[in-house]
């Protein structure tokens, strides 16, 4: 029985590798570039972050259908395929586990709202532009939480090439225990409170952030409370006003290779935080930098993951050109 079965499969496998045409979810797999990737650093861990990977491949224009979609119950993946104005403002999309959101080459655009992620496992949101919720008249985004992605108390999350900008409140925020989580390859821009991460008492979380650009924030780049495990790598900050990488609460940051231009107090620790740097770069910063904070409490990156490190004096020519939507992504 078992002999029959391997040999069966033996014989169709060659069909899929020479391209014959076929039906189903094998031909739109093929339509849809880069979808099954999954994520590296933290989010490779317990299990990987894969997404939607291996379900339906549906594209959506409307927010009505990216709302159903998001918040179904089978593994998807979602293409959003040009822009799709948030209603009513400020509305954060509930996702549910096993979905992969992902824009159709540089056209994916959420305007005017976000993403809510909570008590769910596996989601990647890669390759989308997310922007303008802000509200002129509320800076500090205390009048409404809306945040671009807000992740509560999941794991397993990849959020990747996404672009965003001038939200009302935060950009990224990761909360409440979520765990496993990798950051990279965003841009992360014209905004106050860019990427906080925190609002526990435990410190259990895992992230990786890698190849990103932080770009006229003003804080959080990001703040880094209570983290078990914050590994940033080949990230680039350009004009900071108040802080860029702050480990705060119980925080362990290993922090390498980035470049800091223009930024105010780049790299800092709070009171009770532990902090480890390698080949940092910097240019007309000011403020504070707290190289080696408590060195001998920050983990090796090394004993999870593998992952390479790019020399800092390239990252401002190399990484902006490579942050947010491809086009070679989710076509
Ligand atoms: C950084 O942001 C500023 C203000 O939005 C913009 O003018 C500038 O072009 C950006 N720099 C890069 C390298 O993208
Ligand atoms: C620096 O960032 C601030 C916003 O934080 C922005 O108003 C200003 O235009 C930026 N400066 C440059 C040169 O991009
Ligand atoms: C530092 O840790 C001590 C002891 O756990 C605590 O009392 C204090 O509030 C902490 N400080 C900060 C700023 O987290």
């Amino acid at each position: 029985m078992l002999y029959l079965k391997l040999t069966t499969l033996l014989a169709i496998l060659p069909l899929f590798a020479s391209g014959v045409p076929t039906t189903g979810p094998h031909m739109k797999r093929a339509e849809c570039a880069s979808c099954e990737d999954v994520a590296h650093g933290f989010a490779s861990l317990n299990g990987g972050t894969y997404g939607g990977k291996g379900g339906k491949v549906v594209t959506v224009t409307t927010h009505a259908d990216l709302k159903k979609y998001a918040g179904a119950t089978e593994p998807l993946i979602i293409r959003i395929d040009g822009t799709i104005i948030a209603e009513p403002k400020g509305y954060e999309v509930p996702v549910k586990s096993f979905k992969t959101i992902i824009g159709v080459g540089e056209k994916g655009h959420l305007v005017g709202g976000g993403f809510n992620i909570n008590n769910q496992k596996n989601v990647i949101i890669r390759n989308l532009e997310i922007s303008d919720s802000y509200e002129p008249t509320d800076y500090n985004g205390k009048g409404g939480d809306w945040d671009g992605i807000q992740v509560d108390t999941s794991v397993n999350i990849w959020i990747d090439h996404v672009k965003l900008a001038r939200m009302r409140d935060g950009l990224i925020d990761l909360r409440k225990d979520t765990n496993y989580v990798t950051v990279s390859n965003c841009l992360l821009s014209e905004h106050n409170k860019a990427f906080g991460i925190g609002w526990t008492e435990n410190v259990v979380a895992q992230m990786t952030i890698n190849d990103n650009f932080f770009n006229s924030t003003n804080q959080r780049g990001p703040s880094a409370d209570n983290l078990k495990y914050c590994h940033m790598y080949n990230n680039y900050f350009l004009n900071v006003t108040s802080y860029g990488n702050y480990a705060r609460g119980k925080t362990a940051l290993l922090v390498e290779n980035s470049y800091f231009e223009r930024v105010n107090d780049p790299v800092v620790a709070g009171p009770n935080a532990s902090i480890k740097s390698n080949w940092l770069k910097f240019k007309d910063c000011t403020g504070d930098i707290h190289l080696n904070v408590n060195a001998h409490k920050v983990f090796k990156a090394s004993k999870f993951y593998e992952y390479s490190l790019k020399d800092p004096y390239d990252l401002p020519t190399t990484i902006p050109p490579f942050v947010g939507p491809r086009p070679e992504i989710g076509v």
